[in-house]
């Protein structure tokens, strides 16, 4: 089943002889349980992309349908509520992580179930299933700043599933990490993907990490291809 898709993504960033085309005609569309991975050099376009896919960023052209709704048309966002849509429905990892300094591991995965109103101890459920499944519990009232670099990255992908949102996108998720570490995190977001039926969109450098994904594109200076 069909949960995103774009048709005719452009973005540009500035104007006149300062222009930059990020993003050229992109179409892309995703399904429920599928992995995707999205390859190509630095500058190809790969944080643009992901940035307007999960709605953070406003495409310049284009088409963005999420879960059957349109979002975002030709001229800008149509009225839905993209703040809603991207706190209840996609999952995002930075490719540094973006942790909360001053709040506990524990702290930063319960927010956002904080902020689409799970409070209590169906919350306090959610985060202990969560940090689990990471295997970080240990690790749950810890300041960001006082863990690996794994560990922070393991406790990002808790806080982006917090919500079982139906869409996950990842930025290099591996890029700090180890060669093993990288795999694992790797082997997390497959079986998240195969698990709850959650589409996965991770960006990487490095295609050893994503063997066995089902979709391979490429980026080349704004312009996607399948592999
Ligand atoms: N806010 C911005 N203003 C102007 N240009 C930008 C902006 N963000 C990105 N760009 C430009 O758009 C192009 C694509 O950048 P993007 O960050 O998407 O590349 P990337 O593929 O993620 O690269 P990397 O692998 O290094 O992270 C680059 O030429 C970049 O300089
Ligand atoms: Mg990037």
């Amino acid at each position: 089943m069909e949960i995103f898709k774009i048709d005719g993504l452009t973005k540009t960033f500035g104007s006149g002889h300062m222009e930059v085309r990020a993003l050229q005609e992109i179409n892309l569309s995703v399904s429920r349980g599928e992995l995707t991975a999205l390859l190509g050099p630095s500058g190809s376009g790969k944080t643009t992309l992901l940035l307007c896919i999960s709605l953070i960023l406003e495409p310049s052209e284009g088409r963005i349908v999420f879960d059957g709704q349109t979002i975002f048309q030709k001229n800008g966002w149509t009225g839905v509520d993209i703040r809603r849509v991207r706190r209840e429905k996609i999952g995002f990892v930075f490719q540094f992580h973006n942790l909360i300094p001053f709040l506990t591991a524990r702290q930063n995965v319960l927010l956002p179930l904080n902020l689409t109103g799970i409070n209590g101890k169906k919350a306090a459920n959610r985060v202990r299933e969560l940090l689990d499944c990471m295997e970080i519990s240990h690790r749950g009232d810890s300041l960001p700043a006082l863990l690996s670099g794994g560990e922070q990255q393991r406790v990002a992908i808790a806080r982006a599933l917090a919500n079982n949102p139906r869409l996950v996108l990842a930025d290099e998720p591996t890029a700090s990490l180890d060669t093993s570490r990288g795999a694992k995190v790797m082997e997390i977001l497959r079986k998240v993907a195969r698990e709850n039926q959650t589409a996965v969109i991770v960006v990487t450098h490095d295609e050893r990490m994503v063997e066995g994904f089902d979709h391979l594109y490429r980026l080349k200076d704004g312009c996607l291809q399948p592999d």
